[in-house]
């Protein structure tokens, strides 16, 4: 705290340390207090000090207000204050409790234009104490006497009362059952104080229990107000001081409760758990209820279809078989269930049918496969579909298959004379191409004749030529080799195999192909060009199938050329829709005039010798494929026929 001089005057400044406090001072009046502490009175408060220490008291403690322009001790030791709105007394205690605790909030008596008090004129002011004990105040216009030892307390305290309740506009008479309706938005409390010496200053705290945890300071406002009150039971409970801040703690209280609708009240909570139970209980019932009901229904309606139906269980075990099962297979019902139905089941289908089973179980999608099933009447097996579905609880867990059993005999018959029909046509075919074949064949042996003259005559010398004849001997290995390569090709088309999808390589069956039709051509005059895309993708399909239908067409297209000579082109690309397109193009007679339409008819034929069946067939194979066949005419000689593949799937194009 500011500059000590020597001399005979000490000087206190505070100007030279500004930031100790930001406030800047006016010292109005100074007094000692009794303590030991010398206290200004300034217009931002009293500064004090003592011992070194420096504090401020002002409106932060208390004060009603911070200009103090005056300040002395009374007898008593407590300290007085001029103030613009007051005569202000500081018990010496509170002064006490201040120095410990600066921040602190202090009881303090007012005595204001209440109490006589009069500001005057003029900021400054001096105090000074008579003999008697007396304080004078004076300033500018007025000069004040208050004396400390008969400054009466009002130790009255004032009672209180609670006149009036309004909820949403509707005053409520205060008696003590008062019942608020539910959802009451507004209440206002009124209250008063009786108090005779000074009623405007008495101040009040009220608290609702149930909604407030403490009690709030309404100052000297006389009401209280609420809203969204819950349903309960409330107490509204006010206190008030008087004047000299004396406090009835007692007060008055009123207590009210708020209605709960009936949606609020704990039996409706009830009502409504239980009824939900209620409901989920019920739609359980329901949904077994119609589970069995369901069974029952395909139960009877099972028995009543001209077809083989069964319940398994998700393991595929059989719970039940319809009478046209036990009628078909002649095995009794209960020989039937679990896994006994397996018996009617042929033995070379039975280990597919399981593996099938395994695998919807598994992937829970819907079941489908062929099987023979016994026929007890003769004892023959008869081709049959089996298809279920899946049954699901509600969490989607598979409880049961519903499945049903055709005859597909006759369909089964149907595609092995479409299989045979085939067969017959690549053997017919194999038939007209017997003298280019044999020609095919004839040449490589006809080469190894030839390296085995050779050889015995390398053999034959004086000086046997064993390196020329080991050579000669190597040649005929290739040759005999080139002619059995020829024959397992031409074998692979005679035999009947069942049908087996593969991924297959485009280029590399063409010149399969060509290998077999080369000589057919070379004997019409024919050139052969062919015409694979850059890394076209392999196709879906079974390799002697399709094989046979380019042999189809191939042949077909030097068929056309026969008389004339021409090229054949054979191209393979991927076409719009992502599949292979092939075509094999002549320039040859073209398309028989007014009959396109009917070429790919079986036993639709122009040629003296044909069978009709070749585009046929081809096509029945195509389609079975995915795939689409057309013939289209050239714009110049000749004719094209073109056919899609659908690509194998794991070298699918992104
Ligand atoms: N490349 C072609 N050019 C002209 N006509 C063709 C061609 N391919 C097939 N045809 C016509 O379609 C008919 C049916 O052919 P196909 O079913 O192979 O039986 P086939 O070859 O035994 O006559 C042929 O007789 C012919 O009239
Ligand atoms: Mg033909």
């Amino acid at each position: 705290m500011g500059r000590f001089r020597d001399g005979k005057i000490q000087t206190f400044s505070f100007g030279e340390r500004p930031t100790l406090f930001s406030l800047n001072f006016h010292f109005l009046a100074i007094t000692a207090a009794s303590d030991g502490s010398i206290l200004g009175g300034t217009a931002s408060g009293i500064v004090a000090w003592k011992d070194g220490k420096q504090q401020i008291l002002s409106e932060k403690n208390g004060l009603p207000c911070n200009y103090v322009s005056g300040l002395i001790t009374d007898d008593a030791g407590n300290l007085w204050l001029f103030s613009q709105c007051g005569i202000i007394e500081i018990p010496q205690n509170q002064m006490r409790k201040w120095w410990e605790h600066p921040e602190s909030k202090l009881d303090l008596r007012v005595f204001d234009t209440f109490d006589g008090f009069r500001s005057g004129l003029g900021h400054f002011n001096t105090s000074a104490k008579t003999p008697d004990g007396r304080l004078w105040f004076a300033n500018g216009s007025v000069l004040q006497v208050v004396d400390p030892a008969h400054a009466s307390q009002n130790i009255v305290p004032p009672l209180v009362k609670i006149h009036a309740l309004v909820a949403d506009h509707k005053e409520y008479p205060i008696d003590s059952g008062i019942k608020l309706p539910a959802l009451t938005r507004d209440l206002e409390i009124d209250y008063a104080a009786l108090s005779y010496a000074a009623p405007q200053k008495v101040l009040f705290r009220y608290m609702l229990e149930g909604r407030d945890s403490g009690f709030r300071e309404a100052g000297t406002r006389r009401e209280a107000f609420y809203n969204d009150l819950r349903p309960g039971h409330y107490r509204f409970h006010v206190i008030a001081c008087n004047n000299d801040g004396v406090w009835n703690e007692v007060g008055a209280s009123l207590g009210f409760s708020v209605l709960p609708a009936y949606y609020q009240t704990a039996w409706f909570r009830a009502l409504w758990a239980a009824a939900f139970l209620g409901l989920l209980w019920a739609a359980y019932q329901e949904r077994v209820r119609q589970l069995r009901s369901e069974e029952q229904k395909f139960r009877e309606a099972v028995e009543t279809m001209p077809a083989l139906a069964f319940i398994a269980r998700s393991d595929g075990q059989r719970t039940f078989v319809n009478s046209r099962w036990v009628e078909y297979t002649g095995l009794t019902e209960k020989q039937a269930l679990g896994w006994g139905w397996q018996a009617a089941v042929h033995p070379n289908d039975l280990s597919r049918a399981l593996t099938t089973w395994q695998e919807s179980q598994a992937s829970g999608k819907a079941l489908e496969y062929e099987a023979r099933i016994l026929r007890s009447a003769d004892g023959d097996y008869r081709w049959f579909q089996t298809r279920a579905v899946p049954v699901r609880d509600r969490r989607g867990k598979i409880v049961q298959w519903y499945g049903v059993i055709n005859d597909i005999e006759d369909r089964k018959r149907v595609e092995q004379l479409q299989a045979d029909l085939a067969h017959v046509n690549r053997v017919s075919t194999m038939g007209e191409l017997t003298a280019s074949l044999a020609h095919e064949i004839k040449q490589p042996i006809g080469a190894a004749v030839t390296n085995a003259e050779a050889c015995a005559r390398f053999l034959d010398r004086d000086l046997p030529d064993v390196r020329e004849a080991r050579e000669a001997a190597l040649e005929m290995i290739k040759d005999a080799g080139r002619a059995a390569h020829i024959i397992d090709r031409v074998r692979s088309l005679y035999t009947k195999g069942t049908s087996q999808m593969d991924s297959v390589d485009v280029d590399e069956l063409i010149g399969e192909m060509l290998l077999i039709l080369h000589n057919e051509a070379h004997r019409h005059s024919v050139n052969v060009v062919t015409y694979v895309a850059d890394g076209l993708p392999k196709v879906m399909a079974d390799r002697v199938q399709l094989q046979q239908v380019l042999m189809n067409l191939m042949l077909n297209g030097i068929q056309a050329m026969e008389d004339t000579g021409g090229v054949l082109t054979i191209k393979a690309q991927l076409s719009q829709d992502i599949q292979v397109q092939f075509s094999v193009s002549d320039t040859g007679v073209g398309l028989p005039a007014d009959k396109a339409d009917h070429i790919f008819e079986a036993f639709f034929t122009t040629k003296p010798e044909g069978s009709g069946m070749g585009l046929a067939i081809s096509r029945s194979i195509i389609e079975s494929h995915g795939g689409r066949v057309w013939a289209s005419a050239n714009s110049g000689k000749g004719a094209t026929f073109h056919f899609t593949l659908p690509l194998a799937p794991h070298i699918m194009p992104r």
